[in-house]
């Protein structure tokens, strides 16, 4: 039998349809480099420790410098493995034989090298998408600074509802993309710690030590409970968590870029390189990449139930049921760290259309919320008297002076042309503009609210 590690207790009738079903080969490629620095770790530690003779750790070494120069030979990624831990192994012994090579495995199993190994790989993907995201931000705040005089229209219900700025809607996105990073960070701290010396699940009898092999490869101790080592993923659920709630955001913004490119909205034009067209249609230009973006949150939703789904109901301490997770976890993390570079590329390359957006302000009754305030403000109404004569006064169909005024004397008794309304205060109350501008509070779309809230945000990107 190639696979050593069968070799003992099991016969060698197994057919390939049943190894090609146990392996966990095909995703093992994506932890066979960690899987060579956990070797040397371990390797350097059990010399130190005295429990490897310097001989064989030096012959061991050797291979594993071979495999960190030029990865892990072909051979290992037989599915004959049950994965990447047996075949590296069958690999180093071809090398430097069972004598010396045979030693490596020395208080360690493939539930605690396959653990640290995962969680080292993942390491790197959260880091990675946190500098995607990240990218990302910088690419809102710049737009944004861009676009803090762009009067848009804003929504609730898809009902055009106040104007605003889309410099305003984009800070809103990176707002929502600061804490997604915030997540990331959060699950980045609780998943370094190091599984390694768990071992099967009860730690072992040689005197390891711990504490070395963790800080040689970068985590910031050892696991407290070798049980809880080899049998949790839940540091996968977390990043998976945190991916697909990222992906939740990404979706709804990658929504309103397709609404937005449309022919009858024509708020935004995406380059060439980000659209597609039609194998029928010549004239068409579609937004697929804001399309595939936004069916990746439920790929990588999906994902997280997977993972979620798989670790339910396992008792302690590791199954082999935790082999079909990570697969789900390469593929969640993968599709969100994807999905948020190429939307960035989208956004970057975008041509926004104020004229529209500004057009579209204003229709609606958009700024009857502002005309309604300054009846309060400046002509003594209750706020609610103000919405009821504004309302009937929408409901007639029109926001002029006369319409306005029947409508006080109708809701209220009382006459605004009184009380000094004038059809150019009127006008005045209903420009998008002033509107915008009367909304300078923290958090609101005013020029110089949002030029102070991209300073902000700047400074803690
Ligand atoms: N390939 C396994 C996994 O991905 C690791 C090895 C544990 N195998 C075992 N038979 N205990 O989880």
């Amino acid at each position: 039998q190639r696979d050593l590690v069968r070799r003992g207790r099991l016969s060698d009738d197994r057919t390939g349809e049943v190894a090609h079903f146990l392996s966990s080969m095909a995703a093992d490629h994506r932890i066979a480099d960690m899987d060579v620095l956990v070797d040397m770790a371990h390797l350097l530690m059990l010399e130190r420790q005295g429990i490897m003779v310097t001989d064989a750790a030096q012959a061991i070494m050797g291979a594993l410098l071979g495999f960190h120069r030029d990865g892990v030979p072909p051979e290992a990624y037989d599915e004959e493995f049950e994965d990447i831990h047996a075949g590296k192994e069958a690999a180093l012994i071809a090398r430097v034989g069972e004598e010396f090579g045979g030693r490596l495995h020395m208080g360690r199993s493939r539930n605690d090298e396959v653990a640290t190994c995962i969680r080292m790989r993942l390491r790197d993907d959260l880091i990675a998408l946190m500098e995607e995201t990240n990218d990302l931000r910088g690419v809102l705040l710049a737009l944004a600074g861009e676009h803090r005089e762009t009067i848009m229209p804003g929504f609730t219900h898809l009902q055009h509802a106040q104007p605003t700025t889309l410099a305003h809607h984009l800070l809103a996105y990176e707002a929502a993309f600061g804490r997604d990073v915030g997540r990331l960070r959060d699950a980045l701290v609780r998943l370094n710690e190091c599984p390694l010396g768990a071992a099967a699940f009860a730690s072992t009898g040689y005197p390891i030590d711990r504490e070395m092999t963790a800080s040689l490869l970068g985590f910031d101790r050892p696991m407290g409970n070798s049980m809880d080592a080899v049998s949790t993923r839940d540091f996968a659920l977390e990043a998976l968590s945190a991916c697909a709630v990222e992906m939740a955001t990404l979706s709804r913004f990658c929504e309103e870029i397709i609404l937005w490119s449309s022919a009858f909205v024509r708020f935004v034009t995406l380059s060439d390189g980000y659209s597609s067209t039609s194998s029928i249609m010549p004239q068409k230009k579609n937004p697929d990449t804001a399309e595939i973006s936004r069916a990746k949150a439920g790929t990588v939703a999906g994902a997280f139930t997977a993972a979620l789904t798989i670790t339910r109901g396992l008792p302690m301490s590791y199954n082999r049921d935790l082999q079909e997770l990570t697969p789900h976890l390469w593929q969640g993390v993968t599709a969100a760290r994807e999905s948020v570079a190429v939307f960035a590329g989208l956004l970057r390359t975008a041509a926004f259309h104020p004229e529209p957006m500004a057009e579209e302000a204003a229709v609606g009754f958009s700024t009857a919320t502002e005309l309604a305030d300054v009846l309060v403000r400046e002509f003594g109404l209750p706020f609610r008297t103000a919405h009821s004569v504004v309302g009937r006064a929408v409901r007639k169909g029109a926001l002029d002076l006369d319409t306005v005024e029947a409508s006080a004397v109708e809701v209220a008794g009382i006459s605004l042309c009184d009380r000094g309304l004038t059809a150019e205060r009127l006008a005045s109350a209903l420009d998008p503009a002033v509107s915008v501008a009367s909304r300078g509070i923290c958090g609101g779309p005013a020029p110089a609210e949002t030029a102070r809230a991209i300073t902000e945000r700047e400074d803690a990107l």
